[in-house]
């Protein structure tokens, strides 16, 4: 019977990919992933310390680990990811003292051989494992582009726990995006802190997507996360020309104030964003935005906050995850000097205000064709990325045209064209 390895993620789309990454290469010894806890011969809880809850959360999760391992002395337990690295390893065996190995995000590259200091590579076993792809429907499979991030947002701890920007170099990549292809996907969502910076000697992002575009097998292609900085003038002419490339962008934005978004060091105003989603609006007019904000950032005043909501209503956006800001700088100024009922209050009708555009934008979609691709018999996601279900059946994997006859709870309805 083979051994079993129990994941808990924690963050992002990068550390989701890490994560598939590192089942591989148990996979490879020999491993199965299992889903129950109590079955596990080996336990990876992957961190992320992004906001201070995400790093309580990862922590608190490591303490309940301490029954298991009770139960199975011989078991083993790995920490890896954003907090590990913050933390660090002393710190938190110091802490827990039955975790195996901490590793932290910037070892990502060394992962194997940490790997194989507590569980060697047999040859007879079944190194010819396939690319994991654990997170989305099993139609959808990630593929890192870059690691880490070259940018100083101030109010932002990735780069100092990734490192700067590496990007991969176009074969490996290429190569990861066949093989899961060729392992069953349909949608490749490329990712990267600032994915669309990615750029090797001759070659550029948009570069890369037409490349990729182009690979037989491919129905839809996703990325993320844009930074408004990099979209070139091919990236126009790309979205224009390849309809598999999703007609939704997850842009984040993180305020829309001019004075905020200076001191946060993102690098654009209001208006630079907005003509931005205006530009390529042009090409695609109903291109999906999503976006994230972050709300009491330190000396946010109520005008700067309504600069935000203006935003909101002014790039129409489809979706917005909204963050209270958490201090992650050992600089006291960095404390949010905001009281903590303003905070909420702020945030809840930064909530609203998304909700009800976002809710427009929904019903616009009823008497529009949306080319969607089928999940499972009745439920898929369209190009723009909004939850579609049907009455009849369709084949999972496939691609269809449906029109859209009615709306609810973020969810469209209708049916399959033929
Ligand atoms: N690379 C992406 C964001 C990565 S972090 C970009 O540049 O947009 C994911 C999201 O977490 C950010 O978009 C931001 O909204 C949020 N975030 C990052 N640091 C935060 C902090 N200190 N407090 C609250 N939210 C934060
Ligand atoms: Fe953080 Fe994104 Fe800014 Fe990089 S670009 S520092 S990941 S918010
Ligand atoms: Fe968290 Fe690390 Fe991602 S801090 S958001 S897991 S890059």
């Amino acid at each position: 019977m083979s051994r079993k390895l129990y994941i808990i993620t924690f963050g992002c789309q990068m550390n989701e990919a890490d994560s598939e990454h590192i089942a591989r290469i148990f996979r490879k010894r020999g491993f199965e992933l299992t889903d129950k806890l109590n079955d596990a011969d080996a336990v990876l809880v992957n961190t992320c310390t992004v906001r201070q809850l995400a790093e309580d959360k990862a922590i608190s999760q490591i303490g309940r680990l301490k029954h298991w391992k009770k139960a199975k002395p011989e078991g083993k337990l790995f920490v890896t990811g954003c907090a590990a690295q913050r933390l660090g390893a002393r710190n938190i065996k110091k802490r827990f003292k039955y975790v195996d190995i901490v590793s932290g995000a910037k070892e990502i590259g060394k992962i194997e051989n940490i790997i194989d200091s507590a569980y060697p590579l047999h040859t007879a076993l079944n190194i010819d494992a396939k690319p994991e792809n654990i997170y989305r429907s099993p139609l959808t499979a990630y593929v890192t582009v870059m690691r880490g991030c070259s940018h100083r947002c101030s109010y932002c701890i990735v780069p100092s726990v990734r490192g700067p920007a590496v990007f991969l170099s176009r074969e490996e990549i290429i190569r990861d995006a066949k093989e899961k292809l060729a392992g069953g996907a349909k949608e490749l969502v490329l990712l990267g802190q600032t994915v669309n910076s990615y750029k090797r000697p001759g070659y550029t992002f948009s570069n890369l997507l037409e490349e990729i575009l182009n690979l037989p097998g491919l129905l839809r292609l996703r990325f993320m996360s844009p930074h408004p900085l990099y979209f070139d003038k091919d990236f126009k002419r790309i979205l224009k020309q390849y309809p598999k490339l999703a007609r939704h962008i997850h842009l984040p934005a993180q305020s829309g104030s001019d004075r905020i978004l200076k001191l946060m060091r993102r690098g654009y105003t209001h208006n630079q964003y907005l003509d931005i989603i205006k530009g390529l609006r042009e090409e695609i007019p109903d291109l999906a935005v999503s976006t994230d904000f972050i709300t009491g950032y330190p000396g946010e005043t109520e005008e700067d906050f309504q600069e935000t909501l203006r935003l909101v209503s002014e790039a129409r956006f489809s979706s917005a995850f909204c963050f209270k800001y958490s201090p992650r700088t050992d600089n006291p100024a960095m404390a949010s000097d905001i009281p903590e009922n303003i905070l909420e209050e702020r945030l809840d009708r930064l909530l609203k205000a998304v909700k009800k555009i976002s809710n427009v934008i929904l019903l616009e979609r009823i008497a529009k064709i949306e080319e969607v691709l089928f999940e499972t018999a009745d439920f898929g996601r369209s190009s723009s990325n909004m939850a579609v279900r049907i009455n009849s059946a369709a084949e999972p994997g496939s691609l269809k045209k449906v029109e859209i006859l009615s709306a609810e709870r973020n969810t469209l309805h209708g049916k399959v064209l033929l």
